[in-house]
């Protein structure tokens, strides 16, 4: 018998090549027009970066994980402490024994039972501006924990099937990199009451949370804490609210608090000799915080105004910013004129105590 000839040899190498070139060809293509693309080479290059920052070397990561490690953020970025926080030191106090705690110290926090353990999940709730976000940050700064800062926009891709990838992720994540805070800010705005209106996604990806929640609680030796705030409380799924034991109610401060938070924030304040405290804590009834520091603001601006006007006067031009500089520069002291002047188009946004809620705590 024959064998094959050079030129069938030829033929048959050629349409091997062929097939071979069209299959990269066409997986190239489809690569291309695959619009997470970009965003998934953009996770991988930053992933390498923040394991690096976190100390670790290398961690085999999915390239679903790598997508929310790039919401990690590195304790050295954030700059709260629970110093800058002021009058809530009780709440302060009991998120070290639950949070910080049991996340360094497992060891102490294990039984038989089952019983002792940090809670699985903590709610800061409360109305806006009284330092939910701020006590979160803090937090995840004081605690040495990796802090995962959740952001719905990031679970929510339009790809179908990916956000629950995403999903289970998030989780797969937190336990490679546990000990582990999840912060999810404004937490209604995801987890919210679940309707039958709902897409099917979102109500997949809710319930896969859940699901994976549960996983944690279940598993006493995990140290992966979800800490949520919200202004909303009652827009919250209550499946979600029960997962949250550790409840804490931020309230708008009282006259102590917001002696404690002024204070704070003017520490720093060249104040004049006749500055009454008392006085200004009286006036301040029924701001928050961030109304308290928005007015700060407004009435250290007033020396500098007039300084300003001062330098004008003498030759000086505001709008070239050119003026003699060989004078030192002196701004005045803050009186409380400049509250009273500020304080007059600066009252608080809102009613404070029509978005206060209380809800009985409950660590069953
Ligand atoms: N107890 C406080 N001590 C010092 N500063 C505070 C305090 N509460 C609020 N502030 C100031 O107000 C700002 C806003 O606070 P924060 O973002 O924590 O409020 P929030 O409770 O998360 O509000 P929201 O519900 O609107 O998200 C802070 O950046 C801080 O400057
Ligand atoms: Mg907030």
């Amino acid at each position: 018998m024959k064998g094959p000839t050079g030129k069938q040899v030829a033929e048959v190498a050629l349409v091997v090549i062929s097939q071979v070139i069209f299959y990269f060809g066409l997986k190239y293509v489809l690569s291309s027009m695959d619009p997470a693309r970009t965003k998934r080479k953009a996770a991988q290059k930053q992933s390498s970066t923040i394991l690096e920052k976190l100390g670790i070397d290398t961690m085999p990561l999915t390239e679903y994980e790598q997508i929310i490690l790039t919401e990690v953020i590195h304790s050295d970025d954030i700059d709260v402490t629970f110093k800058q926080i002021g009058g809530l030191d009780p709440i302060i106090d009991e998120l070290k024994e639950s949070v910080i705690y049991p996340l360094n110290y497992p060891e102490l926090f294990t039984s038989a039972s089952g019983l002792l353990g940090s809670p699985k999940g903590i709610l800061l709730h409360g109305p806006p501006g009284c330092g939910k976000t701020m006590l979160a940050k803090a937090l995840a700064k004081e605690s040495g924990a990796t802090f995962i800062n959740l952001h719905m926009s990031t679970l929510l891709d339009k790809w179908f099937g990916e956000s629950n990838r995403l999903v289970n992720a998030v989780f797969s994540l937190a336990n490679k990199l546990q000990p582990c805070l999840i912060f999810i800010d404004e937490i209604d705005s995801f987890l919210r009451d679940r309707k039958s209106s709902d897409h099917e996604v979102t109500s997949m990806m809710k319930a896969e949370f859940m699901t994976l929640w549960d996983g944690l609680t279940t598993s006493e030796a995990s140290r992966v804490i979800i800490v949520g705030a919200t202004n909303r409380l009652f827009d919250i799924d209550p499946a979600i609210v029960r997962r949250m034991p550790k409840r804490f109610l931020v309230s708008p401060p009282d006259a102590s608090q917001r002696q404690a938070i002024l204070k704070l924030i003017l520490k720093k304040v060249d104040l004049s000799k006749d500055f009454d405290w008392n006085e200004l804590v009286r006036r301040t009834e029924g701001y928050s915080g961030s109304d308290l520091k928005e007015l700060c603001r407004h009435a250290a601006m007033i020396p500098v105004r007039e300084h300003m006007r001062t330098l004008s006067l003498h030759g000086g031009d505001i709008k070239t910013m050119k003026f003699d500089r060989s004078t030192p520069i002196h701004v005045r002291p803050l009186s409380m004129d400049d509250f009273n002047i500020a304080a007059l188009d600066d009252s608080p946004q809102i009613n404070l105590s029509q978005t206060l809620v209380e809800l009985p705590s409950d660590d069953s």
